[in-house]
């Protein structure tokens, strides 16, 4: 088996160094080493790992440790579990600009160092958490330092999202990194993809007779996905305004969802097989008419700070998408993400058609199946069914069967996606995680839509309140279908 198909299952790492540029930045406090501290806790990592985090400002070691500690405090899962003296050894910081040599021959000096006394055996994993502009840079300057491999170890990049803002720019990115790294070397983190539940799907559909009988156009009558935030733009409206929601969950979090709900079975559990069929998908998702789709801005965005006063950029979207193959064919896949919307969720549902021929005429409405698998928060499912009422007559009423992750596995017990990916990456497990072709198909279909609503071929902007589910052209474009947005009408109480 190559590198690139592995499956690791062992659960500790082997040493290594990682290193960390943008370790000045949020994600590094944020997320990243909380999730290190983690698997430092659960005793996931070996102890010879060593984590080196690269950025301009300059900052004293100690510094670096105790901003990353207020991190940890702040954002970990866990807390206290390590000693954080120990942990923290293990952490030290590089300074220097991007664009310099010397910054690279002083980071290569530190690896080679901490291969020797730290026992990391020349193994490197970069993390590439940077503004995206500065990406092409830090690899080409990766290369010419030589660190692009390393003599008797491995050595691998990881690199965050966004993958370019279009398919030219996303093409090139990939010419550049590849200048210099092999593919199976890359890495292309999206974090949806390290959420437990989100390949709990895979579980769930291929780990289970009952239900891969129903998922196809036979029983399905249709699918939603909602990915929808509370929260606005906060405090990254540079980069958001410039992204708008298309190239922020679109593109990658809601179509790699979407992958892993809708492709056939793969054959074999390993990373080359799983993301051939996420690909066929992507390759049969039929282009979405711009037309039909929804844009949304919340009201109160343009007068967020930083975000330029006459912004067109959409918070929210909502689209119709087919996937022209025989599984899928005429079922629809409802789409939506947003920002400053009601609730927090992440959810699939899928929709089961109505019996063939109801028998029980006491009752005119009995309401079809559907099966809803939330991602976060709340983590579970339920699988909604008729049951009779009882005393005289049939007349039936929806149930709800209930499966709650921590009734079953306690609480606190999911880790962070970031604990999970890192952890891979380290045992070279790519699986989750985007491969090129993936990254392309998946700017195949965006780009149009992109560029509909640039040059003005799109609805112009539907705006809506905060704390709402939407703009009501949103509700509109199901309705005409004769259906309903469910995460929205459950909140309503009529989920039954
Ligand atoms: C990020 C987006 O990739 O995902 C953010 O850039 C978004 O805008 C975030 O808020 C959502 O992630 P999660 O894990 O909080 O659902």
């Amino acid at each position: 088996m190559s590198e690139q198909e592995v499956m690791v299952d062992s659960t500790k790492a082997p040493p290594c160094t990682i290193v960390i540029f943008g370790a000045s930045g949020d994600l590094t406090r944020r997320k990243l080493i909380p999730a290190l501290y983690s698997l430092g806790c659960g005793d996931r990592l070996s102890k010879a790992t060593q984590v080196v985090g690269v950025a301009r400002t300059d900052m004293s070691d100690e510094a670096f440790r105790e901003n990353l500690l207020a991190g940890v405090e702040a954002h970990g899962r866990q807390q206290a579990c390590l000693p954080w003296d120990t942990f923290s050894g293990q952490l030290s910081y590089v300074s220097g600009w991007y664009d310099e040599a010397e910054t690279y021959a002083r980071l290569k000096r530190k690896l080679d160092q901490l291969d020797e006394t730290a026992g990391t055996q020349n193994n490197r994993l970069f993390y590439l958490s940077t503004p995206p502009a500065l990406y092409p840079i830090i690899i080409e300057q990766l290369g010419q330092a030589g660190l692009n491999e390393s003599a008797s170890g491995w050595t691998r990049i990881i690199v965050e999202k966004p993958f370019g803002r279009d398919l030219a720019s996303s093409n090139l990115l990939d010419e550049q990194i590849h200048a210099v790294f092999r593919e199976r070397q890359v890495y292309r983190i999206d974090h949806y993809l390290g959420k437990e539940t989100v390949q709990n799907l895979l579980t769930f559909r291929f780990a289970n007779t009952i239900f891969e009988l129903m998922w196809n156009r036979n029983y399905v009558d249709h699918v939603q996905i909602s990915m929808t935030e509370s929260v606005g733009v906060e405090h990254r409206a540079g980069y958001y305004d410039q992204a708008g929601v298309v190239r922020d969950m679109f593109q990658n979090h809601l179509l790699q969802l979407l992958t892993l709900v809708a492709m056939e079975p793969p054959v074999a559990f390993n990373s080359k097989e799983v993301r051939d069929e996420k690909v066929k998908v992507l390759q049969t998702i039929r282009p979405p008419e711009p037309s039909e789709g929804v844009w949304g801005q919340y009201i109160g965005y343009r007068q967020e700070e930083n975000i330029v006063k006459n912004s067109e950029t959409p918070t929210y979207m909502a689209l119709k998408l087919y996937i022209d193959n025989w599984r899928w064919k005429g079922v629809p896949f409802y789409v939506r993400t947003g920002k400053s919307l009601a609730k927090k969720t992440t959810e699939v549902t899928l929709q089961f058609k109505q019996v063939p021929h109801l028998l029980f005429l006491d009752n005119e409405d009995v309401t079809a199946n559907r099966l809803s698998l939330f991602i976060q928060p709340n983590e579970g499912m339920h699988l909604n069914f008729e049951t009779k009422i009882p005393g005289v007559g049939m007349r039936t009423k929806s149930a709800s069967m209930e499966f709650d992750y921590e009734d079953l596995f306690g609480t606190d017990v999911l880790p962070d996606a970031y604990e999970r990916l890192l952890l891979d990456a380290i045992q070279g497990d790519s699986s989750l995680f985007a491969r090129s072709d993936e990254i392309e198909r998946a700017w195949e279909l965006v780009d149009p839509i992109l560029r509909a609503w640039e040059q003005g071929r799109a609805p112009s902007l539907a705006f809506y309140y905060p704390g709402t589910w939407g703009p009501s052209e949103a509700d509109r474009m199901i309705h005409d279908d004769q259906r309903l947005w469910l995460t929205h009408c459950e909140d309503q109480g009529k989920g039954g």
